[in-house]
């Protein structure tokens, strides 16, 4: 197809990373197509051929693929995004793959389990464990409600929204619980750090989502600080933290009463051998 190898030699000329694919699946949304079929097409008509420049366009520009096409795969489903949600990143699986092994060790994969997610952006760590654990019901918290907008729309094309509640709030506030799990991946880049972030993130990922305070921690120690006041006894606190950050956030746990040291539970590395995810249990 002479239009997908136009813009992949542009987009490569500029300097992108995947040039090849993003140009393929752009291709397959502005035909709403799979990207095999697209690649077969042997010509866009007017109004595709004009989306595509576009969109071809809106990368160059340094807007991520997920955002033109409105939509990012976690996991196991593709997840709408829009301007006021964090893009999914792979790095939070490692959650999902965490939490899954809490409940299994616990037991908790037979009863009605209880889970309460801060900061829920898409909703995409709350409505995958819900998807996983038809045992389970779960609150997304979020301080936009555009935010939690999108949470609810990916929610309802899951199918998931009996099991789903959101709530607009400031992390615990208006709150009761108790519940059985509070996972999160807050905001945890270092103020500082942010002008000197891929334009991928910094132009395009809510800085609501992105700013974590001087040292990157503000989040955790304001959720450590009355997480145990909503978690039932024995319930498990489980957080994604930026490269560098697990030994910090642990402690913050630890000195706030969770049991952090089970070597297998209370921590979890991502495919590239960052040490992403950690967890404590309430006493
Ligand atoms: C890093 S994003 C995570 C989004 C989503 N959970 C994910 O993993 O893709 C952090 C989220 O926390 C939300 N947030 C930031 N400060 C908050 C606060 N004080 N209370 C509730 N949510 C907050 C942001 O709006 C954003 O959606």
């Amino acid at each position: 197809m002479e239009r997908w190898r136009e813009a992949a030699a542009r987009l490569r000329d500029a300097g992108m990373a995947t040039p090849g694919l993003d140009a393929r699946l752009l291709l397959a949304h502005v035909c709403g197509m799979s990207p095999g079929q697209a690649l077969l097409l042997t010509s866009l008509d007017a109004d595709q051929d004009t989306a595509y420049q576009n969109a071809i366009d809106r990368r160059l520009a340094g807007e991520p693929v997920s955002r033109i096409m409105g939509q990012r795969g976690f996991w196991k489903h593709d997840f709408g995004v829009s301007p006021a949600t964090l893009d999914p990143r792979a790095d939070s699986e490692t959650l999902i793959e965490l939490t899954l092994r809490i409940v299994t060790h616990q037991r908790w994969r037979e009863q009605p389990i209880s889970i309460l997610d801060l900061g829920t952006g898409t909703g995409c760590l709350l409505l995958t464990l819900l998807d996983e654990l038809p045992n389970a019901c779960g609150t997304g918290v979020d301080i936009s409600d555009q935010a939690l907008e999108t949470a609810r729309a990916n929610a309802a094309r899951l199918n998931l929204t009996s099991r789903a509640d959101f709530v607009l709030g400031n992390w615990f506030e208006g709150l009761s619980g108790p519940f059985d799990m509070i996972i999160s991946n807050p905001p945890y880049i270092a103020s500082s750090d942010i002008p000197q972030l891929m334009i991928e993130v910094r132009k395009y990922d809510p800085l609501v989502a992105l700013d974590g305070g001087t040292d990157g921690l503000d989040a955790y120690r304001q959720i450590t600080r009355d997480a145990q006041k909503h978690l039932v006894a024995g319930g498990w606190l489980v957080f994604e933290c930026g490269a560098g950050q697990s030994d910090d956030v642990l402690k913050l746990m630890h000195d706030t009463g969770f049991r952090t040291s089970d070597a297998t539970l209370s921590r979890a590395v991502d495919l590239a051998g960052v040490e992403r995810c950690v967890a404590g249990q309430s006493q």
